[in-house]
């Protein structure tokens, strides 16, 4: 059975055929260079290009895959969280095209798709610790399976992401500016005591005081004339470390909490070198199972929500088609 995903939850039109966790082809059109002169993604913009694009970018992956339209056996697609009108695009494309097919329909969670992607074309874990690092998500679960999960961590204001983005962005890096801060990022120039937090047993998250504390140190240091490029990738490079620190912090926290030996990350933020180093490091260290997702699957893509819903399919799941997106 051939499963196609359909993913819009924010500004990636991505649509991908997958057959036994086997990724056939995976296609993505990013609408993210639109939205950079904005300093963040436009809903608007993002859904007229989704609708726009999607036909094209679902017709490049049955091509890619090399299969027929009347070959596919079912449609998963994400169905929340995200942008109301990105994910209504993407939904009602699914809706029409399940039915017109007479397949069933899937829609899935966005953030346990992201976790999928370590087993993707890999074997799968179970049970695990789930770290979810995103734009606009952080997230620890507790997954017994994909059916049975448990949130035990979260923040409390900005997600990891939305942090990098937004402190970069105020150091004129541009948008998005975490990818930014990871290239020019230098371990040397770290200073812990620039951003040090309290690690406490508290499992949740906040970056808000880190980030507050970043915009303070930027106005003080160029009151002070002292804001060469050198000084930037310094407060750029320890805020990341910072990030990165309590991402760590906290899963090692549930690791020892929970008595749970597998941990699967995924999300935009897991293609930071420094987070995908620090994890490697544990699981070197450790006797630990430490699944890491292929860089292009951290990214918002349409073939870990096909791979879920797979999955959840031959569990016995299937949604009705009055299913709405939920975009919270
Ligand atoms: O999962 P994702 O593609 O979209 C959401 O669901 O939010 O994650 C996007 C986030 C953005 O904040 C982006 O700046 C961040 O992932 N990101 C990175 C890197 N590449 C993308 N963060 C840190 N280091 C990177 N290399
Ligand atoms: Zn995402």
């Amino acid at each position: 059975m051939y499963t196609l995903g359909i993913e819009t939850s924010c500004d990636e039109t991505s649509v991908s055929v997958v057959r036994r966790r086997k990724v056939l082809s995976c296609k993505t059109l990013s609408s993210l260079k639109l939205h950079a002169k904005y300093g963040g993604v436009i809903p608007e913009i993002a859904s007229r290009r989704h609708l726009k694009f999607i036909d094209k970018v679902a017709n490049q992956a049955l091509k890619e895959a090399k299969i027929n339209i009347n070959d596919i056996g079912l449609v998963a697609v994400t169905q929340g969280p995200g942008l109301i009108g990105s994910l209504l695009v993407g939904i009602c494309y699914a809706k029409a095209l399940a039915f017109s097919l007479k397949v069933p329909i899937l829609g899935v969670n966005h953030l346990w798709a992201h976790l999928f992607a370590s087993f993707l074309d890999k074997p799968l874990v179970m049970p695990f610790l789930g770290l979810v690092a995103s734009g606009g998500h952080t997230q620890i679960y507790k997954v017994s399976d994909f059916d049975k999960i448990t949130l035990v961590s979260k923040t409390l204001d900005d997600a990891s992401g939305e942090a990098l983005d937004k402190v970069g962005r105020f150091y004129g890096l541009g948008f998005p500016a975490a990818p930014q801060i990871d290239r020019i990022s230098r371990r040397d120039l770290v200073d812990e005591r620039l951003f040090s937090f309290k690690k406490t047993d508290n499992l949740n998250f906040s970056f808000s005081g880190i980030k507050t504390k970043a915009v303070y140190l930027h106005d003080k240091l160029k009151k002070q004339n002292k804001l060469s490029s050198k000084k930037v990738c310094q407060v750029l490079s320890s805020f990341q470390h910072s990030v990165v620190d309590s991402l760590i912090n906290n899963l090692t926290i549930c690791i020892k909490k929970f008595k749970i030996k597998s941990v699967v990350c995924g999300g935009g933020v897991l293609a930071n070198r420094l987070l995908r180093g620090r994890l490697d490091k544990l699981r070197r260290e450790s006797n630990l199972t430490v699944c890491i997702p292929e860089v292009s699957y951290c990214q918002d893509n349409a073939a870990c929500v096909a791979g879920l819903g797979e999955y959840l399919y031959r569990k016995g799941y299937a949604s009705k088609f009055n299913f709405a997106p939920l975009a919270r």
